[in-house]
């Protein structure tokens, strides 16, 4: 059985002293979601060092947003991955489509982050996702295999193990139109697959597949019934610790 997750990925949204009050709130309202179901809340990096307090000992687990490629030395404004696994940062977000859109984060980019993040023991959730025009075009999948392939092929078997991956269709993302949860599940079995060309089937079929974009209470038990998608990674509604939690509870106990 796969870990079923739902992840919260905050952006840049919150003040640090929102952001805890937004943390003491989902701690708070846990305990309704089911127990076999992770959860992640993943800050800007201004919080995560007074977050990762308040969340010690609790079942919420503490995500960052991005990693530097390199280890550590004169790179003005990046934040290392050891820094991150220092104060308890579990997980990191890679790929994301706005640092690829924004940041120019491409495949050997995110490879070095992956390592790096697997080097301080941090896992790495690895996100993809098509354009409207290029599923308008009938690439979708094309693009989404690519996307996974040129990151996945460069790991280790050992190191595959850790990573969860992360389907954000762009066109989903804050728009508030979701996939439709066949369109998920079509997708995920695609990339199931291509994790299996590489590692074999046992281990396409222990990594958790989350869906992002535009995900919330309404959608989310539709979505999380699909048998390839393991969870959600939220946006928005990982914002209000009620909306969060009841995503949370489109799995059943
Ligand atoms: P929304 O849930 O706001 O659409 O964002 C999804 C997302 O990008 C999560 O990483």
């Amino acid at each position: 059985m796969r870990q079923q997750i739902v992840a919260g990925n905050w952006k840049m949204n919150t003040t640090p002293t929102e952001g805890f009050a937004l943390a003491k709130d989902v701690i708070a309202q846990s305990a309704q979601s089911p127990n076999n179901v992770e959860l992640i809340i993943c800050p800007p990096f201004t919080h995560l060092a007074e977050v990762a307090k308040a969340v010690r000992g609790t079942r919420i687990h503490l995500g960052a947003q991005n990693c530097a490629m390199w280890a550590e030395g004169a790179y003005t404004g990046e934040v290392s991955a050891k820094m991150l696994a220092n104060i308890g940062v579990e997980y990191v977000i890679l790929g994301h489509s706005e640092r690829r859109e924004h940041f120019g984060e491409q495949s050997a980019i995110l490879l070095s982050k992956i390592q790096q993040a697997l080097g301080n023991g941090v896992k790495p959730i690895l996100c993809c996702g098509e354009r409207l025009e290029e599923r308008n075009a009938q690439q979708h999948i094309a693009v989404v295999n690519a996307q996974i392939e040129s990151v996945i092929s460069g790991l280790t078997a050992e190191q595959m193990q850790q990573v969860v991956l992360a389907y954000e269709p762009v066109w989903a993302i804050g728009t508030g139109l979701t996939a439709t949860a066949q369109q998920a599940q079509e997708m995920h079995a695609h990339i199931r697959a291509t994790v299996a060309k590489h590692f074999g089937d046992a281990q396409a079929n222990a990594t958790p597949i989350l869906y992002g974009g535009s995900c919330k209470p309404s959608n989310a038990a539709e979505l999380f019934a699909q048998p390839d998608v393991d969870g959600g990674l939220i946006g928005g509604a990982s914002l209000k610790a009620s909306d969060f939690i009841a995503i949370a509870q489109g799995f059943k106990e």
